[in-house]
């Protein structure tokens, strides 16, 4: 578990891996370790195994956005891969778009490099591209420094679950082309769905203008620590020498790599939308059952349902409430950037809620949402 949660206690909190789906890499592992042995054993390269660059830059080409090796840079975990990009492209006093809400540990990696946010929202197709160009025109007039990344997370988004439409995708490449912004995607979800329609990655749309964040975190297995950034080979340079940590761990690279070059990965992902998606539906079921006074649009992807709560109820509240119920779940007001750093400064919202059914089981989802009902029925009362 990411958190150290008290016995007894069912994650809906975190966005773990259900235990039962991660998979044996006894057989990669020894490989790794015996044949291997004296890459596995040695510092790897700064931009990683070459043979795992090559593997990453097949599933990218596959996925439409065709890559040489030169422009994939290992890294441990997107979240890490994030870090690279900021320390490089941002500075003290420069800005970042988010939406509102948004991917939550995002937020201390941006504020460490001293950048504070513009907040877009987000609706059901995704972030608000023309209340972006609202914005970026009311700074670019009165003169203000316009922001110089835009962070995105297109595929069932964490935490709303939404995916940014394929006419959104455009217009926000477009925008951002318009007043010379990066755009980074972060898409961890992207093969964990639940439904054959597929958008275009935005790396796919413009690979000039797009820093594509990628990981095994949802795919293989989180404890690994393995996933990578494409961009053009010039910044991956730059990012190489940033990268102080000795080389990404060559042992877990070289398990990921023994485990697409067995042609595991492809049934793997099977079996990962196939739980996901089982989970997904006894939450729905157990919310509808539990809880029909809370609103949430069904996710097609992603491992998290967002509620939106009915008036008078506090998220903050809730959170606690259910943690001595004996059910973690996270109060969406970490979700939003506003608060603490936020150009307006407003206090986040304490009208959501995000449940994530990736770790629980199905027994544990239906639980939980128990205790979180009772939760929810002792504040209310
Ligand atoms: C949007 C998003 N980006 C990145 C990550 C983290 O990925 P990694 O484990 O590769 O650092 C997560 C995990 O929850 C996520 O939801």
């Amino acid at each position: 578990m990411s958190g150290e949660l008290a016995e007894g206690v069912i994650s809906l909190g975190s966005g773990d891996a259900h235990p039962g789906i991660l998979p044996d890499l006894t057989a990669e592992a020894h490989e790794a370790l015996t044949a291997r042995r004296a890459e596995t054993l040695q510092y790897a390269p700064r931009p990683g195994l070459p043979a795992l660059r090559e593997t990453v830059a097949e599933l990218m080409g596959r996925d439409g956005a065709p890559l040489a090796p030169s422009e994939v840079q290992i890294v441990n975990g997107a979240k890490h891969g994030l870090e690279l990009v900021c320390r490089l492209l941002l500075a003290p006093g420069d800005s970042v778009v988010v939406t509102a809400p948004t991917y939550f540990t995002a937020l201390p990696i941006f504020r460490g490099c001293g950048a504070g946010f513009v907040e877009v929202g987000r609706d059901a197709e995704g972030l608000d591209v023309d209340e972006l160009d609202e914005t970026l025109t009311r700074l670019a007039r009165a003169g203000e420094r316009l922001p110089k990344l835009i962070y995105e997370v297109p595929d069932f988004h964490n935490p709303s679950g939404v995916t940014l439409s394929r006419p959104r995708r455009e217009a926000l490449l477009a925008l951002a082309a318009r007043h010379g912004i990066v755009v980074v995607e972060d898409s961890p979800y992207r093969e964990v769905r639940f439904t054959d329609r597929r958008e275009p990655l935005l790396k796919a749309i413009d690979p000039e203008r797009v820093i594509l964040l990628g990981t095994f975190s949802k795919l293989v297995a989180p404890g690994l620590r393995i996933g990578w950034v494409a961009a053009d080979s010039g910044l991956l340079e730059r990012m190489a020498q940033a990268k102080t940590d000795g080389g990404s761990c060559p042992l877990t690279q070289r398990i990921i790599t023994e485990f697409c070059r067995r042609g595991r990965l492809d049934e793997h992902i099977g079996r990962v939308r196939e739980t996901y998606r089982t989970h997904r539906d006894r939450m729905v079921a157990a919310l509808r059952r539990e809880l029909p006074a809370v609103s949430m649009r069904i996710p097609e992807g992603g491992y998290y349902v967002w509620l939106s709560l009915p008036p008078g109820l506090d998220a903050d509240m809730i959170e606690s409430r259910a943690e001595a119920e004996g059910v973690a779940v996270l109060s969406g007001s970490r979700f939003f950037a506003g608060g603490a750093v936020g150009p307006s400064n407003q206090q986040p919202p304490t009208s959501f809620l995000r449940l994530a059914y990736s770790f629980a089981g199905p027994d544990e989802i239906d639980e939980g949402v128990r205790r979180l009902a009772a939760a929810m029925r002792d504040i209310a009362a």
